[in-house]
């Protein structure tokens, strides 16, 4: 677990803290469709307001290149800035610009009457941010007299406004950082056991740094998702037009064997739910994922595998589960992935969900209220359970607080 600063230890009260969050949220044609991390961001805000602190906020939004073209308003913060406002009940300055730092935004945070929060334009529209061009770095540091990185989404990138910012100015975590990184910490480094997981997802090749890992801590480990098809045909088993790596079928046996040198049971789906095409309502059939017929691909869990996933999971002190077990977004394939949200919520087991795909499973379920923790984080959890060092955090601390 790394050692950092947190807003408990950050003489803060009265000042201006700049502060990192990720309000990387989905926006289609203006409507925000799902709000989590922003709510996730409010409690610290809220309690560096209560400090007497003024606030400049700073987050991306997608994953421009650049300036937005004349017009194109699609990744400005303007829904993020009324959406965060409604939540703190309280005004959220904002204005849109051509990216941070330009002189109209410098003169806006000038400006920023005391206890006021203030959110700035979309830092990637600076393609400096993701260079962690040192000279952005100045312009962030120069609109505060403090940092507090609370964007746990966001701490595997090391950004302009994610680390450069943070060897400028002296430096906490928030609350929300604070909270991930204890969760996640803990399933690394003392879970309650039986510490079982459940990993699903599209691709083997995303998730074999944690697989290696959490094949060193877990006490069972259940693969599912297309991913599973790749061991299954390492086997020897016939997947017929299920999506394969077939350039990681070594590196699937390779994993297999550690589980077996190491007496891990790695859970495999004994069938699975078929199709010829991924459309919704498609006409299905269910075989053993080891015997599809070609022209047939494996796009859910079959009904004998999420019963052994149940058992795996029945007596479970801790759950993490990371990725979906078919292809939740189009129905009937997501018979299996809601089984698992169900099994995982109701198995009274700490629970952890990691982030992306599996939190949109899980609310699209409308489980998230019965799941311990849910992570806002997606590739940043993925990396922390890799054992990966999270720039945005080793950063913290780097300058003393004065
Ligand atoms: C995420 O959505 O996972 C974070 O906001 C990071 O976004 P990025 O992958 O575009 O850096």
């Amino acid at each position: 677990m790394p050692t950092f600063p947190t807003l408990s230890d950050a003489p803060v009260a009265g000042r201006r803290v700049f502060v990192r969050v990720d309000l990387n949220v989905p926006i289609k044609e203006g409507v925000i469709r799902d709000d989590t991390r922003i709510r996730a961001a409010v409690p610290t805000l809220q309690e560096l307001l209560d400090r007497g602190c003024t606030l400049v906020l700073a987050t991306h939004l997608g994953r421009p290149k650049g300036p937005p073209a004349p017009g194109d308003d699609s990744a400005r913060l303007g829904p993020v800035a009324k959406r965060l406002s409604e939540l703190l009940g309280r005004e959220v300055r904002y204005l849109a610009t051509d990216g941070p730092g330009t002189p109209e935004q410098q003169a806006f945070v000038a400006d920023a009457p005391e206890g006021s929060v203030t959110l700035l334009e979309n830092t990637r529209f600076d393609p400096r941010e993701t260079k962690n061009d040192p000279a952005l770095a100045r312009v962030f540091a120069g609109y505060a007299e403090a940092y507090v990185n609370d964007a746990f989404g966001s701490a595997h990138r090391a950004h302009a406004s994610t680390e450069g910012v943070a060897r400028l100015l002296p430096s906490a975590a928030g609350r929300l950082m604070e909270r991930e990184l204890s969760v996640l910490g803990k399933l690394l480094e003392a879970p309650e056991r039986p510490f079982v997981v459940v990993l699903g997802g599209a691709k083997v090749s995303d998730k074999i740094a944690v697989i290696e890992r959490l094949l060193e801590i877990a006490d069972a480990l259940i693969v599912g998702g297309a991913m599973a098809f790749t061991f299954v045909k390492a086997q020897g088993g016939s997947v017929g037009d299920s999506l394969v790596e077939d350039d990681r079928l070594d590196l699937a046996r390779a994993l297999l064997a550690k589980a077996e040198e190491r007496g891990v049971p790695l859970v495999l789906p004994a069938d699975a739910v078929c199709a010829a095409e991924i459309v919704p309502g498609a006409e299905t059939s269910v075989h053993p994922a080891g015997a599809i017929p070609d022209g047939l691909k494996g796009l859910d869990a079959g009904p004998e595998a999420i019963s052994a996933f149940r058992d795996a999971l029945a007596g479970a002190a801790t759950v993490l589960w990371n990725g979906p077990l078919g292809v939740f977004e189009v129905p009937p394939f997501d018979a299996g992935t809601n089984a698992i949200a169900e099994a995982v919520a109701s198995s009274g087991a700490m629970s952890v969900i990691g982030g992306g795909d599996s939190v949109s499973a899980i609310k699209k379920a409308g489980l998230a209220d019965r799941v311990d923790h849910v992570s806002t984080g997606g590739g940043a959890s993925l990396e922390f359970l890799e054992g990966k060092t999270l720039p945005g955090v080793a950063v913290l601390g780097h300058l003393p607080w004065a």
